[in-house]
Formats: structure tokens, sequence, C-alpha cells
């Protein structure tokens, strides 16, 4: 099943209005990612995670195989505050959430909850049972806001991976049955 196209405007205090209701000056737009965001999604995800930043040709390519369920905060002016993306497995039908970012100095206001909350709808309207995240273990904000999701640690060990992405690059893992 495909979700339906999406693109609401945020009132002043970052909720979600009507599909098509009409933006107030200067409210982001949530909808799905673009072709033509690609380059400005590259700057965005650099801005926020640096070094860990997707190299182009992957968010290219993630972009191609995961459009579905991928959405933008479009500020209306060409620039993007914020992304969410997951990606679903073929045959289990898990999901990953493989990237969520807002930028910084619009943190704080509900657009992360907004983000994360619109796709968890989506996934599970599109029939996904369990959906997943990898977190730094120090990133008490993203850990609180997974929290308050609904999702918990994948034990063993509270979720913790040692060396889940190299040598030193501890992550946990998060989960939410949908169902
Ligand atoms: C994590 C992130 C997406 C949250 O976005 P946001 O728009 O600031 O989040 P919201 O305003 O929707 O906050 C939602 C909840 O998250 C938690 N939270 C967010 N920022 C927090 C902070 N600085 N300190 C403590 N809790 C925080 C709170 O529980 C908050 O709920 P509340 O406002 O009712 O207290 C944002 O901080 C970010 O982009 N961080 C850098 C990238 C990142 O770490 N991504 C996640 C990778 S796993």
């Amino acid at each position: 099943m495909t979700a339906e196209p999406l693109e609401r405007t945020l009132d002043r205090h970052g909720h979600l209005g009507d599909p098509g209701g009409s933006p107030g000056p200067g409210a982001p737009v949530l909808r799905g990612a673009r072709e033509s965001d690609l380059p400005e999604l590259r700057r965005l995800d650099e801005e926020v995670f640096q070094e860990v930043a997707y190299p182009a040709f992957l968010l290219r390519q993630l972009f191609d195989v995961y459009s579905e369920h991928f959405l933008v905060l479009d500020d209306g002016t060409g620039g993007l505050r914020g992304y969410v993306l997951a990606a679903t497995t073929a045959f289990s039908r898990d999901s990953w959430i493989l990237g969520l970012c807002v930028t910084e100095g619009h943190r704080r206001h509900g657009l992360g909850r907004e983000l994360m909350t619109e796709i968890l709808a989506r996934l599970r309207e599109d029939g996904i049972e369990q959906v997943r995240l990898t977190v730094e273990p120090a990133n008490r904000a993203a850990i609180l806001l997974y929290r308050s999701l609904g999702f918990r640690p994948e034990e063993p060990d509270g979720g913790l991976r040692r060396d889940y992405f190299g040598s030193g690059e501890h992550r946990r893992i998060m989960h939410l049955e949908l169902r």
C-alpha cells in the first residue's frame, strides 16, 4: 500500500494543520521529499551530522529507494528545517529510522516530534509492524523524544551495542511495536 501524498503546514506552535490548509507567514510545511531537495538535504545533513553525514551518493540512493518514507520540513524559502527517513525491509516488513534531524535554531518547538509522529503514522498505515532505530548513548534529547513516543531499548544490555558502527562507535538500539 502506498501512503497518501503529504503536504501540511505547521501552525505557529509547530503543530500540523489540515492537508491543503493555507500556510501562515513563515510556517514550515511538512511534505514528502523531492528530487530537487537533494542538494539542500545534503547541506542540512552535513550541518547537523558533520563527519557522520551521509555521503551524497548514498543520500541520493536512499531517496531513490525510500522516497515514500522520506519527509522534509520546508521553510518556504528554499530551505529545509529538518527531515526524517525510514527504510523498510522487503520480507519481514520491519522499518528502521535512518535519519532524523531539525536545524539547531528551530529545535525545542515540537518539530522533531511532528516529523516522528507523521512518519510513524504513515508506517502504521502501510502495515509496518515494528520500527527500530539506533541512537548515540549520550544523545539525551533524541532518547527522550523516542521514549516519549513509546520506543524502548531492544534488550539485552539496555539496547547497548558496543562498536556497532566501528571501533568506539557504540549505539543504543530502540524499538517500537506499531500493531
Ligand atoms: C533530536 C531532535 C531531532 C529533536 O528535535 P526537536 O524539534 O528539538 O524536538 P521536539 O521539540 O519535538 O521535542 C520533542 C521531545 O524531545 C525531547 N527533547 C528534545 N530536545 C531536548 C533537549 N535538548 N533536552 C531534553 N529533552 C529534549 C523532549 O522529550 C521533547 O518533549 P517536550 O518538548 O514535551 O519536553 C533534534 O534535537 C536534533 O536534530 N538533534 C540532532 C540530530 C539528532 O541527534 N538526531 C537523532 C539521531 S538518532
